[in-house]
């Protein structure tokens, strides 16, 4: 049938700014399809963010700058988040005939009754839950009470990210939790994993630079999520010592491949390491003991975020010694790639595309054809 409704072309930047490293990803959406459009990843000076929080948001705007200018991405409109660790979050019970005012104002005495720093120095956001974490819709279906999701950041954490935004000439639309970006990403892969098992503990193993996080989702949630000191610099350490050359051509070096296996061997064993600690301390957790039952022991997937997730046979190693179902995340395995675009190193980078991809999507949300 003739359709008098064109579709039109949505573009969005997702951005992640990690400790080391920020992330840039265009992406569209037309006709239900999602494209790759460009990306960008850029190393950041030190300090420049410290603990996942901007603190120089000159110099992170600055490295925004050159890779905007570097890419020329088809619109400034950006989605970017705050860490996890960075916000707390409380679900509340209130009254559903309450009007939106009404609902603010509520909001922010309870937030006062849990936040220790004053309130004027809180970045409050709120959204209406249902049990199925479904937007609330009809209030006639639900005339008592309703579920809302408060989560509560630094105001000081959300202007430096914007300030940094800004400085980098792009426009912030929507400061989300990484958390969520993740949840978003995994959900959407989720159809393109083996999965077993009907309702499976997903860990996500994000290998970075210098940090390695474990979150583990159950049904799309994050029901725990840890941080540890290691990742990737340790092989970079180990090349430039091996090879006796410099950090950055160490880097470049682990990027190209076919490192000898007295060098990747080490790394592999630390991490294989460090990976089974953190899921002996996940085990340990009450979040486990909340969420596991009997039929549900253990882990059923262990999927591979970030940069260091790359390195050759490590996703094999980890599969083989923590004898869990293992895989290197691709996010773009449900989008098409603009052509413009580097397929090989597209396939490196992917995995530490995690995040800006889970960001990106959410400018989808509501995308209608
Ligand atoms: N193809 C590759 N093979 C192996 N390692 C790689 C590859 N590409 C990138 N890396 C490594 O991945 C790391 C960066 O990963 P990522 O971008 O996920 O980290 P980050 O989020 O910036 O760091 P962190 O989370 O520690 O703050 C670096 O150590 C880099 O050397
Ligand atoms: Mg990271």
């Amino acid at each position: 049938m003739f359709s008098l409704f064109r579709s039109r072309k949505t573009h969005m930047l997702g951005l992640d700014i990690s400790s080391s490293s920020v992330k840039l990803l265009e992406l569209s959406y037309f006709n239900s399809r999602v494209q790759i459009e460009t990306y960008a990843i850029a190393s950041l000076p030190d300090q420049a963010v410290v603990e996942r929080k901007v603190q120089d948001p000159v110099q992170v705007g600055e490295t925004i700058r050159l890779m905007i200018e570097h890419i020329q991405p088809s619109t400034r409109n950006t989605i970017t988040a705050v860490s996890g660790a960075s916000v707390i979050t409380r679900k509340i019970q209130m009254n559903a005939s309450l009007s939106p005012s009404e609902m603010e104002a509520q909001i922010i005495v309870e937030a006062d009754q849990f936040i220790t720093i004053p309130i004027n120095e809180v970045a409050i956001d709120f959204e209406v839950i249902s049990p199925s974490t479904e937007p609330v819709k009809p209030v006639a279906d639900n005339p008592k009470k309703q579920d809302v999701l408060l989560v509560a950041c630094r105001l000081e954490t959300v202007e430096h990210l914007q300030s940094a935004l800004e400085h980098g000439g792009l426009s912030p639309k929507i400061i989300d939790v990484e958390n969520y970006a993740i949840e978003r990403a995994v959900s959407l892969l989720r159809p393109h994993l083996n999965l077993e098992a009907a309702d499976p503990l997903i860990a996500v193993v994000d290998i970075g630079a210098a940090l390695t996080n474990l979150s583990v989702l159950h049904r799309d949630e994050t029901i725990y999520s840890r941080d540890q000191i290691f990742g990737g610099k340790q092989l970079t350490d180990g090349i430039m010592q091996h090879f006796n050359i410099s950090y950055a051509a160490a880097e470049t070096a682990k990027k190209k491949g076919g490192l000898p296996r007295e060098v990747l061997q080490p790394f592999q064993q630390t991490a294989q390491q460090q990976i089974n600690r953190a899921l002996q301390l996940f085990y340990s957790s009450t979040a486990y003991r909340l969420y596991s039952s009997p039929r549900h022991r253990h882990i059923d997937y262990i999927l591979l975020t970030g940069g260091s997730s790359s390195t050759e046979g490590l996703a094999s190693t980890l599969q083989t010694h923590l004898k869990t179902p293992t895989s290197v995340a691709n996010p773009f395995v449900i989008a098409s790639i603009n052509d413009r675009i580097n397929r090989a190193a597209l396939d490196h980078d992917a995995p530490a595309l995690m995040t800006a991809f889970g960001l990106a999507m959410r400018g989808f949300n509501n995308a209608t054809d």
